[in-house]
């Protein structure tokens, strides 16, 4: 017997099993719609949740598109950046990367030499890039500084206030003198810069990061004012970031371990010993490079990050996961 006639003439059997099938199928439906015309608002209700669904899916759909778009551009082009420190270290790093990345970057420090230096490196690389003299610690000259990078750039996108400075000294050694001094150059200066730079960003938005440290995080014997200065600066933050959440500027702090720049130069002191015993103090087994904190600025500034503000990153070989 071929199997086509088999299909072809289906047993009484064969019959009352499909009629039993089709039965089970149908039943729900009338049942369904009793229900229905005993309660019209579930009609609404279920419409309603449709709609409701088709939008949350289309506009997930919508926001993962956007998401993606500003992945594949997170670009700075046509963006203007103002980086404090950006003479040297981490600040230098970050200049780079942002000027790589297509910004207009605006850097300052005290040392005339060396801006000029940096800035002769970032135009080398095709880089619109200009140098302000200023000590951040004093309220006029980081005003000027703003005031220069608007009015050469027309706009302020991203600022990455880096400036700082370090001290050994314990709790009973500190000085009044070192302590101020401290406060002025890593606290005041954030304060000063984010006080001058938010009513530019605001215009479109944008993003700040400040620079704090493990220090800011954590305690380090023989850094009391610099761990109280790192301290403070992630409470500035966290404040500004809420005070700003709904209006378009994004702001954190980044905390890293200890990074291979020429603040480490008073102690690492050209001793490559040395050096492996600080990197050995980090999970990660060295020290961290100034590019991988200018790498999570440049993160944390860009379109990647819209959902992250107030936070306070560590950057650190996972240091303070210890
Ligand atoms: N290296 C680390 O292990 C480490 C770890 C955690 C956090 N940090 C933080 O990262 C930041 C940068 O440090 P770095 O390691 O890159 O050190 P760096 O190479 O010594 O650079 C420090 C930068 O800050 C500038 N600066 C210092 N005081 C200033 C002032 N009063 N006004 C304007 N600019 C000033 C310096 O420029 P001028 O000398 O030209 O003024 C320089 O560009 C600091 O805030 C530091 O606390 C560093």
């Amino acid at each position: 017997m071929q199997e086509g006639e088999h299909v072809g003439q289906p047993n009484v059997c064969l019959k009352l099993h499909n009629l039993y099938l089709f039965l089970h199928m149908c039943m729900p439906i009338p049942l369904l719609l009793l229900f229905l015309q005993r309660h019209p608002e579930a009609v609404h209700a279920e419409e309603n949740r449709g709609i409701q669904m088709s939008y949350a899916l289309g506009v997930s759909r919508i926001v993962q598109e956007r998401q993606h778009d500003r992945l594949r551009v997170s670009t700075m082009t046509g963006n203007v950046a103002v980086i404090t420190g950006g003479t040297s270290g981490i600040g230098k790093a970050t200049a780079q990367l942002f000027v790589r990345a297509g910004a207009k970057v605006v850097i300052c420090g005290r040392n005339q030499d060396r801006g000029q230096e940096v800035i002769s490196e970032l135009k080398a690389m095709n880089g619109d890039a200009l140098f302000v003299k200023a000590d951040v610690s004093k309220a006029a000259e980081v005003e000027s500084l703003i005031e220069t990078t608007v009015s050469t750039n027309g706009r302020l996108d991203y600022a990455a206030n880096i400036a700082g400075i370090g001290a050994y000294a314990t709790t009973v050694d500190c000085t009044e003198k070192l302590w101020d001094l401290m406060m002025r150059v890593n606290v005041k200066s954030m304060w000063l810069s984010m006080k001058y730079e938010i009513p530019h960003i605001l215009k479109q938005g944008g993003a700040i990061v400040n620079m704090s440290s493990i220090t800011g995080l954590v305690g380090i014997i023989g850094q009391p004012a610099y761990a109280a200065s790192k301290h403070a600066i992630i409470g500035l933050t966290k404040t500004a970031a809420l005070e700003y959440a709904k209006q378009g500027i994004r702001i954190n702090a980044i905390c890293p371990g200890s990074i291979l720049t020429p603040m480490q130069d008073p102690v690492i002191n050209g001793n490559p010993e040395i050096a492996a015993r600080i990197g050995a103090r980090h999970p990660i087994g060295r020290m961290g490079t100034a590019e991988e904190c200018a790498a999570a600025i440049h993160w944390l500034c860009s379109d990647a990050a819209s959902f992250v503000t107030g936070c306070a990153m560590t950057v650190d070989g996972g240091y303070v996961a210890q």
